[in-house]
């Protein structure tokens, strides 16, 4: 069984790659977990991994110079696909060539998490939005946060790409969620999966090279996101099925 999803968002910054990994690890201890890097063009998955000194990367697999396997490694009781983070290897990767990467990965996997890019603007940074099943929007507490995720929601619909819930980061306790939580319950298809604390923790992990639930697994952040990832409940699809279809995706121009 295999469901993908897309861990999206409007603009940068509002914690994709944090929650990629950390909604990955929770739901590793229930399920075949695989994240990956599909922030081609500003990677930097790798850093909150402990991976900035991996040999192959995405990078290499999408230029036609590695397989698969070789820019998957086994960390946190994950498999994760990290990206490279030079301009060289972006300008040699061909954004398709992640359908028969993600085909590939599917074979092996329940839950794929695609840490995707935050503008949608080009091939590369819509394919991982039309591959997945889902998308999680991730978001921060302000109206104009929302409104890009909407976007991003809208964006994803006209591609089949249902939403499997908002996540709401950086959470400060000023009272301003509630109202921008309310609005979400009425805009947003998905549940709220989970409000996550603004954390010195998270930044902190990011300084190791460790993921939230590995570096504070008692913190408020960690515990945040065990209950989104409990809210999300993965529906499974045949493997192959998965696979061709990812194969077989036609990538859209970007709008
Ligand atoms: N809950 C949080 N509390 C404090 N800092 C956070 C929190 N979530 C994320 N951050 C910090 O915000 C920054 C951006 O987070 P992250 O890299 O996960 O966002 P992103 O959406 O993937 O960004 P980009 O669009 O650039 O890929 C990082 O420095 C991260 O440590
Ligand atoms: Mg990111």
């Amino acid at each position: 069984m295999v469901e993908a999803f897309a861990v999206a968002s409007g603009k940068g910054g509002t914690g994709k790659t944090t929650s990629t990994l950390a909604l990955g690890m929770a739901l590793a201890e229930e399920h075949d977990v695989t994240v990956v890097d599909a922030d081609t063009g500003m990677a930097n998955l790798l850093f909150h991994a402990g991976l900035a000194e991996v040999d192959v990367t995405l990078h290499d697999v999408l230029a036609g110079d590695a397989p698969t396997d070789a820019a998957a490694y086994e960390r946190f009781g994950m498999r994760v696909v990290p990206c490279g983070t030079s301009l060289a290897g972006f300008r040699d990767a061909d954004p398709e060539r992640l359908r028969s990467v993600v085909a590939d990965l599917a074979r092996d996997t329940d839950v794929l998490l695609l840490d995707s890019p935050a503008a949608l603007g080009s091939k590369s940074a819509i394919l991982p939005v039309v591959l997945a099943d889902r998308v999680v929007v991730v978001l921060n507490p302000t109206v104009p946060s929302l409104s890009d995720a909407l976007k991003v929601q809208e964006y994803a619909r006209s591609y089949g790409t249902d939403t499997a819930g908002v996540l709401f980061n950086r959470v400060r306790d000023d009272g301003a969620i509630d109202r921008v939580a309310e609005q979400a319950e009425r805009y947003f298809d998905g549940p709220t999966l989970g409000t996550v604390p603004e954390s010195d923790a998270v930044q902190s992990g990011r300084q190791a090279g460790e993921p939230l639930l590995a570096h504070a697994p008692d913190s408020p952040a960690a515990r945040a996101y065990r209950e989104a990832a409990a809210t999300l409940e993965v529906r499974s699809g045949a493997a192959e099925d998965v696979a061709a279809r990812f194969r077989s995706a036609v990538v859209p121009d970007p709008p």
